[in-house]
């Protein structure tokens, strides 16, 4: 293989120059799940990358401890969760950024003292970029911005951004709710409605590969797409989150955010500039024409799981309703396998199928473009076993993209014979893609809103989904599913009866 000098490659050239100066960043909820799982880990990685200098990251939570004492759990939550990054020496310099203070955050108490901190650190220079992120449980969003506002810690304050973790909402009328609260405080353009799905690497190559390309954009469209296929399939359940599951199920926590969003990268026009309203216009677009369900059409679109006890990774697992918290008699569905369609003229009756699930065979994500059949059977009989051309780009656990075709098997006899086409970044690069957290991060400290969810963005996603959520609890159609498996069987219908097939992971 030749070797590739990558070293020209702009965007990249672009990324790696950037260094986040005078950056403050406070972090509520930061004892929580998600700072020790993600947050931190990421602003370890991006300082020992150099990306971040000059900066402080200010935790406040309940839990009564001194910074020391949250720099040692930290160093804990660090050598668990940034894994082989983990490095001693380059953890002493990062916790002299890191600072926490004990406080309720629902108490206006706390932030008289918040707004001194802020004064101290950044010396009221208001070029410092200050970065407020809302780790916590949703029901504390409302409060924070409100107390954050009174201290005059938002519009006000020229280079605040807030970043809201999801679920942003519990349903359309809470979503709006939500964003009437934070664009009371904050301008649209200092709001960052985070999905970190959109950071992905393979997921933004969706966007490379199909506009930086003449190949295959003249054939993405109806009359030469068969259909899609989306599947993210988890292997772990819940995980002590039942308090979050119950209340959130594979519809809110999945489907109207990065399902959604997956769906308007694929499906999509061009924008006209690479800026990020002309692309976020786009995605908008795309959920403004996906078809509604209603009760009628739902059980024909969709079917819903939960996972009962069985076998993954060779390890018993129990059922959601034996996970502790969970409710015995919980209706809550683990799974779901939709078929979507967009009703527009580049995608009329193409259908988008989507699944997603807990406890299923193993961990998998991947979107799979299926292209039409060839129009004859020129090749004899053995054509009834033509694989059709499919795009995949697959997410986890690899990281590649693939186009499969049919070549013919070496020999006397004309057999057609698929084979792959495959473009894996680990081989090419030879490096790690970044965390998706870390583009993210990086892109909010940049003022990039093109990977954020737009407030009209959020709204029309709800839009779709609430009627699924109605259908749904009006229809009570719950189909249990082994755990270690591909999830209901049931599931295979919604294919069947379209004559299709789900991919094997
Ligand atoms: N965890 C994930 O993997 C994940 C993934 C995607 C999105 N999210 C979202 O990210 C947010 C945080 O998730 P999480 O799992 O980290 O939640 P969490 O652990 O339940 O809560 C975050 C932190 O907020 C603290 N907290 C609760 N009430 C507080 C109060 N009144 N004042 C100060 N601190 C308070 C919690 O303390 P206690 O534990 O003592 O209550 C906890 O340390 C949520 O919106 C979630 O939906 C999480």
């Amino acid at each position: 293989m030749v070797e590739k000098d990558i070293s020209f490659q702009s965007c990249m050239a672009a990324l790696e120059t950037f260094k986040a100066s005078k950056f403050l960043m406070i972090i509520f909820g930061a004892a929580g799940d998600l700072c020790q799982k993600k947050l931190l880990p990421t602003l370890y990685l991006l300082f020992k990358k150099g990306f971040i200098e000059d900066f402080t990251i200010l935790g406040l939570d309940l839990p009564k401890m001194t910074t020391e004492e949250y720099c040692t759990n930290a160093k804990k939550w660090l050598e668990t969760n940034a894994k082989e990054a983990f490095d001693e020496k380059i953890y002493e310099d990062f916790q002299k950024h890191l600072f926490f203070e004990s406080a309720d955050l629902k108490k206006g108490e706390h932030y008289t003292n918040l707004c001194k901190k802020i004064t101290e650190i950044t010396s009221d220079d208001e070029s410092y970029n200050v970065l407020y992120y809302l780790a916590v449980p949703p029901t504390l969003f409302s409060p924070i911005v409100e107390n954050l506002s009174d201290k005059n810690l938002c519009r006000r304050r020229k280079g605040s951004k807030i970043i809201v973790e999801k679920p942003f909402g519990h349903d359309k009328k809470t979503a709006h709710a939500l964003n009437l609260k934070l664009q009371d405080a904050f301008d649209e353009n200092q709001i960052y409605r985070i999905d970190h799905y959109l950071g992905k690497e393979t997921v933004q190559n969706v966007f490379f590969f199909r506009f930086g390309n003449a190949l295959f954009e003249p054939l993405w469209n109806r009359n030469y797409i068969d259909h899609v296929q989306i599947t993210v399939a988890e292997d772990m359940g819940i995980e002590n989150r039942a308090a979050f599951y119950e209340n959130a199920t594979v519809v809110r926590d999945f489907v109207q955010n990065h399902i959604l969003q997956l769906i308007a990268l694929i499906a999509m026009e061009p924008p006209a500039n690479f800026d990020q309203e002309s692309i976020r216009n786009e995605r908008m677009k795309i959920f403004k024409s996906i078809q509604s369900f209603n009760e009628k059409k739902i059980d024909d679109l969709i079917v819903m799981g939960q996972y009962d006890s069985g076998t993954v990774n060779g390890k018993k697992v129990i059922s959601y309703l034996d996970e502790k918290n969970v409710a015995k008699d919980s209706k809550v569905p683990t799974y779901i396998a939709a078929k979507f369609f967009i009703d527009n003229w580049r995608w009329a009756n193409v259908p988008f199928y989507i699944r997603v699930g807990k406890r299923l065979k193993k961990r998998y994500t991947e979107i799979a473009i299926q292209f039409k059949f060839p129009p004859l059977k020129l090749l004899g009989h053995k054509c009834k076993d033509l694989d059709a051309n499919t795009i995949v780009f697959c997410i986890y656990p690899k990281q590649k993209v693939s186009l499969t075709f049919n070549v013919k098997f070496p020999g006397m006899e004309n057999i057609p014979y698929p084979v792959d086409m495959v473009f894996d970044y680990k081989d090419v690069f030879q490096i790690d893609s970044p965390l998706a957290y870390e583009r993210v991060l990086i892109d909010a400290m940049k003022s990039d809103l093109s990977l954020f969810a737009r407030q009209d963005g959020i709204e029309a996603m709800w839009d779709i989904v609430d009627p699924i959520i109605k259908a749904l609890e009006k229809s009570k159609k719950l189909y249990k599913y082994e755990a270690g498996t591909y999830g209901p069987v049931e599931a295979d219908d919604l294919m069947k009866k379209d004559k299709r097939k789900w991919r094997l992971f």
